[in-house]
């Protein structure tokens, strides 16, 4: 074998390794916090990219505060070309982790995105920040992206920033079976508790 081949077999086999590397950390990451499975059957392949302000990313269930999160955050994913996506964020943990009788709380849902344009897609609920209820500990936040397979008509609600209507009791599971999406190809999520911020969110959602 010459020096050149062994070489790029060597950066091949990196390549390869990196990529498990990552898609193992994805799945510990979902199954050690039971993301994996109270949300999704299966963790996604990769960590969706999410930063908040500008500033603070996402980072595999490490804790965030209400309000470090109370504005829309940036999503960033790798598209391909001529494709849709749906994009969720929801909360398992409502109103605690320990019973969460109305789980799941949908925070934010977007669908038919157009490459990774979010700003471009259809809003089926608007994004609304973390509100857990004082004394209910850590919930999880759960950001979930699937593939669509083309541009889809959405028969729900559409649920504005300051609505519950349709928020408690969500499926994301379900909903990604209803409209035949396959389980999401990147996630990610972070954990917060109750702060003072809270309370605006609750007066945010009695809108209507
Ligand atoms: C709620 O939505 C409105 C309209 O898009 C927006 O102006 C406002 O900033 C949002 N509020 C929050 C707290 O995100």
């Amino acid at each position: 074998m010459s020096y050149s081949r062994i070489i790029n077999t060597l950066f091949l086999c990196t390549i390869i390794a990196s990529t498990n590397g990552n898609l193992n950390k994805v799945k510990q990451v979902f199954e050690k916090n039971e993301v994996v499975p109270d949300v999704i059957p299966l963790a996604p392949n990769e960590f969706l990219k999410i930063t908040y302000d500008n500033a603070l990313e996402v980072r595999a269930g490490a804790e965030l505060t209400p309000t470090n999160v109370k504005n829309q955050p940036l999503v960033q994913w790798r598209a391909q070309p001529h494709t849709y996506y749906t994009l969720i964020m929801t909360d398992p943990d409502a109103p605690s982790r320990i019973e969460p009788k109305f789980r799941e709380f949908k925070h934010w849902l977007v669908t038919n995105i157009p490459g990774n344009d979010v700003s471009q897609g259809e809003v089926l609920a608007a994004y609304v920040g973390s509100g857990p209820p004082q004394h209910t500990g850590l919930h999880r936040y759960v950001f979930l992206l699937y593939k669509q397979p083309g541009k889809l008509e959405f028969d729900e609600e559409r649920v504005g920033n300051n609505s519950r209507n349709g928020r408690p009791n969500f499926r994301a599971s379900a909903f990604a079976e209803k409209y035949s999406l396959d389980n999401p190809i990147e996630g990610n999520f972070f954990q917060a508790q109750w702060d003072e911020y809270v309370t605006t969110v609750q007066k945010q959602l009695s809108g209507n």
